[in-house]
């Protein structure tokens, strides 16, 4: 009796592995297939002239537009993750030393990579949030170019991106979109300009990187990945009616909640926001106040 219950017990494990294995083997097979499709898109050129007050100004967008939070300090690239879960995750070095961009790196690649999320050869990018820079101004993604283009060379090469099996998964399941170009309107334009006064308009440009957690209409929403906290409501009707100009500032400089709990900024990237000037988080404040 007890053999039989073995022997049966055995043979479910076994067939739950071979399951198993067959449609990991088969969910690796899809992203492999996403990885190697090719985008048709127009690009449109962009004028970048070699002016320092555009550089210098590209060297803050980067802070703010979360690049140097991926890239490193010196936009030299470094591995953003590595478990055995979620798997290496690294970003490239962006500059001309060794490990970094090839010598030919033009800017129409530039604006491939950040507008569109694509290689050179155009399959797609992964993890590289470009969904967030489709619409930015031609004036700040000339600038963002102008600056990655005067970066000193830095040697640093890095490992091969390695895609662990939680990440397959979620992506096969659609929680997350692991392909920069995949789910990017390529037909979108940069805008032509952006008004920097404070406004409520300028703080809508500001913060598309925020949905990327707070969700598109920033009401919040389960965990962006497992074992995170609950991004909140950072409407009207969620913490910025509670919460003054002050406190919202405090919490984008110091990663310090209205209640005093400190963020880990991993979970929300204040190191990011930290470097956004007042009236920048005015901007925002006013735009978010707007929403209901
Ligand atoms: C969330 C992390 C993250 C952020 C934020 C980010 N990147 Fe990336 N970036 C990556 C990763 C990862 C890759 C490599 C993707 C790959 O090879 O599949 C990449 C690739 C690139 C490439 C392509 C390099 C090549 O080899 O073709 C460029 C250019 C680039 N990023 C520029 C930027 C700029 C400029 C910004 C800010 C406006 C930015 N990135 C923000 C993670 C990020
Ligand atoms: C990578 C995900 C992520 C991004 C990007 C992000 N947040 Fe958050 N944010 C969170 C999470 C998660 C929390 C809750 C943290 C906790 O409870 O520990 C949070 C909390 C907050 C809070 C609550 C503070 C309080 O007083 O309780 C505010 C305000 C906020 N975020 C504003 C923003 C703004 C504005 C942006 C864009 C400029 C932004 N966040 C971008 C994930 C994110």
């Amino acid at each position: 009796m007890l053999c039989k219950i073995l022997k049966w017990t055995g043979i479910g494990i076994a067939c739950l592995l071979v399951t198993g294995l067959l449609g990991y083997w088969y969910i690796s097979y899809q992203l492999k297939k996403q990885l190697e499709k090719t985008y048709q898109v127009t690009l449109r050129l962009i004028q970048i002239p070699d002016d320092p007050a555009l550089i210098s100004r590209g060297k803050h967008l980067v802070a703010i537009r979360g690049c140097v939070e991926c890239h490193g300090e010196n936009m030299a690239g470094k591995v953003i993750i590595e478990n055995p879960a979620l798997g290496k995750l690294v970003a490239p070095n962006l500059t001309r030393g060794k490990g970094g961009i090839p010598e030919h790196y033009t800017a129409t690649d530039w604006l491939k990579a950040i507008q569109h999320g694509l290689r050179s050869y155009n399959t797609s990018l992964t993890i590289m949030p470009s969904k967030e820079y489709v619409q930015l101004a031609q004036q700040d993604m000339a600038a963002i170019i102008a600056y990655c283009q005067s970066l000193p060379p830095v040697d640093n090469s890095l490992p091969d991106i390695q895609i662990g099996p939680v990440l397959r998964v979620v992506n096969y399941l659609g929680k997350v979109n692991l392909l920069s170009a995949e789910d990017i309107d390529h037909k979108l334009q940069l805008l032509p300009e952006v008004n920097t006064q404070v406004s409520a308009a300028y703080g809508k440009y500001l913060s598309v990187m925020c949905s990327a957690c707070h969700r598109e209409n920033l009401k919040g929403g389960d965990p962006v990945l497992p074992g995170f906290p609950s991004p909140p409501n950072i409407t009207s009707s969620g913490i910025i009616g509670k919460v003054n100009e002050a406190q919202f500032m405090k919490t984008l400089r110091t990663g310090i909640t209205h209640q005093g709990k400190q963020i880990n900024n991993e979970h929300m990237p204040w190191k990011v926001t930290a470097n956004f000037s007042d009236d920048e988080i005015k901007s925002i404040y006013l735009y978010l106040l707007s929403l209901e």
